[in-house]
């Protein structure tokens, strides 16, 4: 906690550090862990390096926030049980007991197989965490034969009165690639400490991809919804599932966001609302103080056509300040700056009109001399490009594009969220512009607002308490 304290003032002075993505007191965070809506708080806690911005031994991080936007920062949850040769504490989930109590399952991981470790709140507010004496709950033993590599971030959920757990990992041992593999599990005992191992429940048949962390399984909408995080962007499946054979069968994919962001968790609160969370990744030198961000609380829903949605919280419309509009801007191939809407920390909500255009581009954080921040592109096949990042949105007269900068990092979410991409940039902090520019004729912007964001509020009061 001290350390952490002593980066603060560092972090703080970062004029580029987002200021209403959620982000830790300072130094290194990445995947988003346990993340449950509890006694009226949604409650994060995070992978966290307290030692410094670079990734290393990691604990959990902890805060809690009533509307998503605005957080309290808590202190400390987990730490490495050192003297139980526990030399870091990965990623895990929440669950509630039979009786609505809280639990924690992580990895575990010391010089030694990874093993999964569960732990249970002291108090209410979820501040204090005590490791359960029938800790490790699960050893890779569990599986007999078979030999599952890199076995780690539980995940969980109740179906039909039972707990079930997930696990990531591999069998790629003598076949490197290709065997990504999601185990399952279900608690024989109301504690949570007792587990019988069902089988594999998915097999990622992808030679491009030789292992899966942090698997999501939960049901949406009347399906069954399988997030992964395959070493490159985060893939979803939507199928159904069959806890006795068991199998998860898909029938639809996609990519979860083909951006900078990795790692994700799901809770869910009272309205019903499935929530998804992400670590946004800055890639950050060590001397910020800082690095990473979550991605904003993202609603997750199942589209008509069977394909995933995401939007924004929309709790996050409270931030919004002063409104910015402008007109219709025909585009030409010369960027066009787009008068009246400045800033580096707002919401944008466009509608691209392609015409016979072969690709519109928007640049965001543009400097008076026409450097681009970042470009957003819509290509007349339907493509979105943001970088090297692309994702198919289908072909359309017409595409919505609402995008949220809040100063280096940024999102785009497109077409009432059939895709979202999340990117950092490196602009100045002068560069405040916007600009828009078309390769072909007939393309318009048929319409432009904007809001200034104002900054969330994280609170540090509790932090050491
Ligand atoms: C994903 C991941 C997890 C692991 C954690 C360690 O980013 O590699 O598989 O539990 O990060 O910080």
């Amino acid at each position: 906690m001290e350390s952490v304290s002593a980066s603060i003032p560092k972090a703080a002075a970062d004029p580029e550090r987002p200021v209403y993505h959620f982000h830790p007191p300072a130094n290194w965070h990445n995947d988003p862990n346990g993340t449950m809506f509890y006694r009226g708080w949604h409650h994060l806690f995070y992978q966290f390096n307290p030692y410094g911005s670079s990734w290393g031994h990691m604990h959990w991080g902890h805060a809690r926030s009533r509307d998503l936007v605005n957080w309290e920062h808590l202190p400390i949850a987990l730490a490495p049980s050192e003297a139980k040769g526990e030399t870091a504490v990965f990623s895990g989930a929440a669950i509630l007991t039979r009786d609505g109590e809280p639990r924690i399952f992580y990895t575990s991981i010391g010089n030694r197989a990874p093993e999964q470790w569960m732990a249970a709140p002291a108090d209410q507010e979820l501040i204090v965490w005590t490791k359960s004496p029938s800790n490790p709950i699960l050893t890779t033993a569990v599986h007999g034969t078979l030999e599952v590599s890199d076995w780690r971030d539980p995940f969980l959920f109740t179906e039909d009165g039972a707990t079930y757990m997930v696990c990531g990992g591999n069998t790629s041992r003598q076949r490197w690639g290709g065997a990504g593999q999601v185990q399952l599990y279900r608690a024989i005992n109301d504690e949570l400490t007792k587990w019988k191992y069902l089988g594999t429940v998915f097999d990622c048949r992808d030679r491009e991809i030789v292992n899966i962390e942090c698997p999501n399984l939960f049901k949406l909408d009347g399906k069954w919804v399988l997030i992964v995080s395959p070493q490159k962007p985060c893939e979803y499946f939507v199928g159904s599932l069959d806890l006795k054979r068991p199998r998860f069968t898909p029938e639809a994919h996609g990519i979860l966001d083909a951006g900078n962001d990795y790692a994700s968790n799901i809770s869910t609160d009272p309205s019903g609302r499935t929530i998804l969370w992400l670590w946004g990744r800055t890639d950050n030198p060590p001397s910020k103080g800082w690095n990473s961000v979550m991605t904003l609380p993202r609603i997750l829903s199942i589209g008509s056509d069977g394909f995933l949605r995401q939007q924004p919280a929309p709790e996050f419309e409270r931030l919004r300040g002063a409104a910015m509009t402008a007109g219709a801007v025909p585009l030409t191939a010369t960027p066009s700056v787009i008068g009246g809407i400045r800033g580096d920390c707002m919401e944008l909500d466009i509608e691209v009109s392609l015409g016979k255009a072969a690709a519109v581009r928007l640049d965001v954080r543009c400097s008076n001399s026409g450097k681009t921040g970042a470009s957003i592109t819509i290509s007349r096949g339907g493509l979105l490009s943001v970088g090297r990042a692309t994702t198919l949105l289908g072909k359309n007269e017409r595409y919505r594009l609402r995008v949220f900068l809040d100063k280096r990092v940024f999102e785009v979410y497109a077409n009432d969220g059939l895709a979202a991409l999340y990117g950092t940039t490196d602009a100045g902090r002068d560069d405040l512009g916007i600009a828009a520019s078309a390769h072909g004729d007939g393309a318009e912007l048929t319409a432009i607002k904007g809001w200034h964001l104002k900054p969330a509020e994280f609170d540090l009061s509790r932090f050491r308490t």
